[in-house]
């Protein structure tokens, strides 16, 4: 086992991201001192990682509570919720206990939701068991559950005390969410680390292996890049000139979230926001901010990894109707995230009807 990478976050209370082999171990560590009670959230398919974790706990002389969530979305409803917070205050959690989500982003960010509320907010470590997780949803203090009106409706920002990216719990995971995770990774790309971009290209068969040294360099490239933007923008607040703050990782998410919604969520995120990112290029090539080699990069590094860049003909009326009904829509205006170069993300407010039926022609 060799040292984990280590990105940084500089959120109210700083905490830090660790990334490498073997780390679940550390759990009881990060947790930290005092601590008496931990519980251990985690879906059916973790069920061996949360034994081995309430194992260390247990040697560390902490009180392991599991408490074993429905799998994907299924987990981030107010009922599981409240059945999390009855389990808390029925072992008797108090403030100076902690919780730990170890799962993808639906198991997360139920967990932090759940720390952030239980008594006002209680010690919270992600352990995030998906490349998207690990590169998205545990870093950037963003938690949630659903509502039947909308994802994420419900949530709080409530930053961890501490992430555990460990690469060895990837093996286990399905290669379609391996391909989901890497769209963001890419992403990571195109707006602030190219370098991403030329490990993709150069090998893709290695950043889909899960144990390879490629791979964790993505991570943590990825991670950095979601850490710095984070870091400079708590609370997706800034929105200035071409500073354009958190706002930039939504780069691909606005069609992205449509197709989602049109697919009714049958598509993987990260599926969708492939093809969001190749239509954004298309609308900045257009708008002749990007040049058509930048545009038919994104066709190209999402094709090697076997990430769809096209949807159907028929529905771009619905789409558009979607787009403009999305929460980071602001009044009528569609907004964009687009690239006036590669690792410069800025905003397309209110693009002309035509450019935008172009550039949906152009992806279909
Ligand atoms: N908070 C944020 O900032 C943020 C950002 C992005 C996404 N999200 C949220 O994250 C969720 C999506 O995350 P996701 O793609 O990880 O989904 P997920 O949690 O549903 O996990 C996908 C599937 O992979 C399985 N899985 C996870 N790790 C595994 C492993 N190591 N081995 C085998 N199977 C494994 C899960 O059990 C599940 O079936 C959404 O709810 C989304 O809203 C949150």
């Amino acid at each position: 086992v060799t040292a984990p990478d280590v990105v940084a976050v500089s959120a109210d209370d700083p905490y830090e991201v660790l990334i490498g082999h073997g780390l679940h171990e550390r759990i009881p560590h990060l947790v930290g001192a005092g601590v008496r009670r931990v519980a251990v959230l985690h879906p059916p398919t973790m069920v061996e990682a949360a034994a081995r974790v309430v194992h260390a706990l247990s040697e560390a002389g902490i009180e392991p509570v599991r408490i074993d969530v429905p799998d994907g979305e299924a987990a981030k409803t107010a009922q599981v919720a409240a059945r999390c917070w009855s389990v808390l205050g029925s072992a008797g959690f108090t403030r100076s206990d902690a919780v730990v989500g170890l799962g993808g982003g639906s198991t997360t960010d139920l967990a932090g939701f759940v720390a952030a509320t239980w008594l006002r907010g209680v010690r919270l470590v992600t352990v995030p068991t998906s490349l998207l997780a690990m590169v998205d949803a545990a870093v950037g203090g963003k938690t949630g559950i659903n509502t039947p009106e909308g994802k994420n409706l419900v949530g709080s920002f409530y930053e961890p005390a501490g992430v555990i990216c460990d690469l060895d719990t990837l093996v286990d995971l399905p290669v379609a969410e391996l391909r989901s995770g890497l769209a963001e990774v890419v992403k990571c790309g195109f707006i602030a680390d190219p370098e991403i971009l030329t490990l993709v290209e150069t090998d893709p068969a290695a950043a889909l292996d899960p144990s390879g040294p490629v791979l964790a360099e993505l991570v943590r490239r990825a991670v950095q890049v979601k850490a710095t933007v984070v870091s400079a923008d708590l609370r997706e607040s800034t929105s200035v000139g071409t500073e354009i703050g958190r706002e930039a990782l939504n780069y691909g998410h606005t069609l992205g979230h449509a197709i989602e919604q049109h697919e009714h969520y049958r598509w993987r995120h990260g599926e969708a926001i492939s093809t969001g990112m190749v239509f954004v290029a298309e609308l900045a090539g257009r708008s002749g901010l990007i040049d058509a080699d930048l545009v038919e990069r994104h066709r190209s590094v999402l094709s090697e990894l076997q990430l769809p860049t096209t949807y159907r003909a028929d529905a771009y009326e619905d789409l558009r109707s979607l787009m403009a009904v999305d929460k980071k829509t602001r009044g009528a205006t569609l907004r964009f995230v687009v690239l006036h170069g590669l690792g410069r993300p800025g905003i397309l407010a209110g693009p002309e009807p035509e450019l935008l039926a172009a550039a949906y022609a152009a992806i279909c």
